[in-house]
């Protein structure tokens, strides 16, 4: 029996980058499965190679999305165990020429996303906690950023708007881990540094950027998707039964370096 035998996932932005290797990682392990991504053609991989998946059409941004997603996620699983609020987005534009839109834009999926999806899928996580047992946790994780900690300027990108909806998500999951602790419902955070996925392919394809990126890591390299999803793994897991309101940092040492 794995780790996640027998409970029941959602994972948003499923189809790219590291929502796709947390999705994969938990059915690995034995979870159930709800891709949720605005791209839905892009989840089709994963559902060929996993009958226990399933692909939901979904923009973490818009209200009457979520809800949809949500009320698929009852009719098909009936609880959930775990959500991951993964999907975000980066715009980099400098404070002087950023539009209220743009700053807008990203706040909606990064920030007010995840408040969405929690607060759809609370009945059902806390369903998920009743179902296993009075003992039994569900796990909200969020995938921040160092950048919710930090500010990583000599990228060249300027993101004070990215660095800013990492921060609110930051502080949602502390206060929501309050919130919801009665309920055993955990919330921790993720805290990536630079992983290679889709999101990033602009910075790391620039050798100067690279090479000032592996110089100022500690552990001399860039993370990769599994690297997050495998801290995702634990923090969804009873091995994590009393952590709760935390940031695993995922950085390869870039945050206390
Ligand atoms: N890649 C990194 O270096 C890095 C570092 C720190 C944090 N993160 C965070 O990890 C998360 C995933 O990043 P990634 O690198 O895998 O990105 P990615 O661009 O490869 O994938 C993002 C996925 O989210 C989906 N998505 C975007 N907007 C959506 C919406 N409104 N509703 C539903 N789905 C939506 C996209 O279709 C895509 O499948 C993001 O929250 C990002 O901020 C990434």
């Amino acid at each position: 029996m794995s780790v996640h035998t027998g409970k029941f996932a959602a994972v948003t932005g499923a189809g790219s980058g590291n929502g796709k290797a947390i999705a994969e990682t938990l059915l690995e392990e034995g979870a159930s499965v709800a891709l949720i991504d605005i791209a839905p053609d892009s989840l089709a991989e994963i559902t060929d190679k996993y009958p226990a998946a399933i692909a939901v059409e979904g923009n973490v941004a818009d209200a009457a999305s979520v809800r949809k997603a949500a009320a698929q996620i009852q009719e098909q699983f009936g609880r959930l165990d775990i959500l991951v609020n993964n999907a975000g987005i980066v715009r980099g534009t400098n404070f002087e020429e950023l539009s209220v839109e743009e700053w807008d834009q990203v706040f909606a999926v990064n920030s007010t996303g995840p408040f969405l999806m929690s607060q759809a899928a609370m009945p059902l996580l806390k369903a998920g906690a009743e179902a296993r047992g009075e003992k039994a946790t569900a796990a909200i994780v969020n995938i921040t950023s160092v950048e919710a900690h930090i500010v990583i300027s000599s990228s060249g990108h300027p993101q004070i708007h990215y660095n800013a909806s990492k921060g609110a998500l930051l502080q949602l999951t502390r206060a929501l881990a309050v919130e919801c602790a009665s309920s055993r419902v955990r919330v921790n955070a993720v805290a990536p540094g630079f992983i290679e996925t889709p999101f990033t392919k602009a910075v790391l394809g620039n050798q100067d950027v690279l090479n000032w990126l592996l110089e100022r890591t500690p552990m001399g390299r860039v993370g990769q998707p599994e690297d997050v999803a495998n801290a995702v793994s634990f923090l969804s897991s009873e091995k994590s039964s009393w952590v709760t309101g935390s940031t695993l940092f995922v950085d390869g040492g870039w945050t206390v370096y």
